[in-house]
């Protein structure tokens, strides 16, 4: 078969298995699902299943993050008494107190190390290669480690400048607390995200939330210094008044940039 002929009979297959740039299997589902997303504002009494919340979560942690270090975490509060108390901690905003669910997104500094090994332990290649067992117990650790109150942090600065200057480009490690947090609140950010439009797939809607006291929460949630609340997630079916106006974002040629 010619290569026009191939061409073409993968543009008619119901189920192309590569993607070309005229026909991108599941482009307009994606499309729905991204397009329809809104923050909503007001949430119907309608539950969201237990199920279905599992399965939202569980694709928000399909998210890409650095080195597969899964710094996150979702805490789904469920009981009435903490559900009052949160509903407060987000200013009483409509979003949290009409939502069927209510998710705090949490990102951690803490877990790199731990999360390092028990990657190795259930790394999906045995035995594991060792350019994998190297990475994670060498070059990850080199790269988080800043000894207490940043002690190493300028010593690691010094040799990374130098090996610049000899070798190029060395991926920038981190040296301070913010930097880590930084790490773990990117990663985050990216199954937050996920969450929303597995949600929005589902059929309910969602509502990112940063307006909160974050000390408050933290208590309430019992959380330590070395956990980060990236945002407040008030989740549930879309009310009929639940958006506020239409969706809009400045122009386009305004943050794109070809260089
Ligand atoms: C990190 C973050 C924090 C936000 N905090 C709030 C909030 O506290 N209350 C609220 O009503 N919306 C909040 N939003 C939603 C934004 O206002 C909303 O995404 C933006 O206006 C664009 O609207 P759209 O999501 O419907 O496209 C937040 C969104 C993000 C990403």
């Amino acid at each position: 078969m010619s290569q026009a002929k191939a061409q073409a009979k993968l543009h008619t297959d119901s189920q192309p298995t590569i993607a070309t740039p005229s026909h991108t299997p599941h482009l307009e589902a994606f499309k729905q699902v991204v397009e329809s997303r809104r923050s909503v504002r007001k949430f119907t009494d309608t539950p969201i299943p237990d199920d279905v919340l599992r399965d939202c979560l569980r694709l928000a942690m399909l998210a890409p993050n650095s080195s597969n270090l899964q710094p996150w975490e979702f805490y789904v509060i469920d009981s009435e008494k903490m559900r009052h108390r949160a509903n407060k901690i987000c200013m009483n905003q409509n979003a949290a107190k009409t939502a069927a669910r209510l998710i705090a997104v949490v990102a951690r500094t803490d877990n790199w190390l731990a999360h390092s090994q028990q990657l190795l332990r259930e790394f999906p290649i045995k035995p594991v290669p060792k350019k994998v067992k190297d990475y994670y117990t060498k070059v990850v650790p080199l790269d988080f480690i800043r000894g207490p109150i940043n002690v190493l942090s300028a010593a690691k600065w010094g040799v990374i400048q130098t090996l610049r200057q000899v070798k190029g480009p060395i991926k920038s490690p981190y040296y301070t607390f913010d930097d880590v947090k930084n790490w773990a609140t990117n990663n985050t950010a990216l199954a937050a995200e996920n969450l929303m439009l597995a949600l929005r797939a589902h059929g309910f809607d969602s509502c990112p939330m940063g307006g909160l006291d974050e000390p408050a929460l933290k208590k309430l949630l019992n959380l330590g210094d070395d956990h980060h609340v990236v945002m407040m997630i008030g989740a549930g079916e879309r009310a009929d008044n639940g958006i506020y106006h239409e969706q809009f974002r400045f122009d386009y040629d305004q943050h794109v940039k070809h260089v």
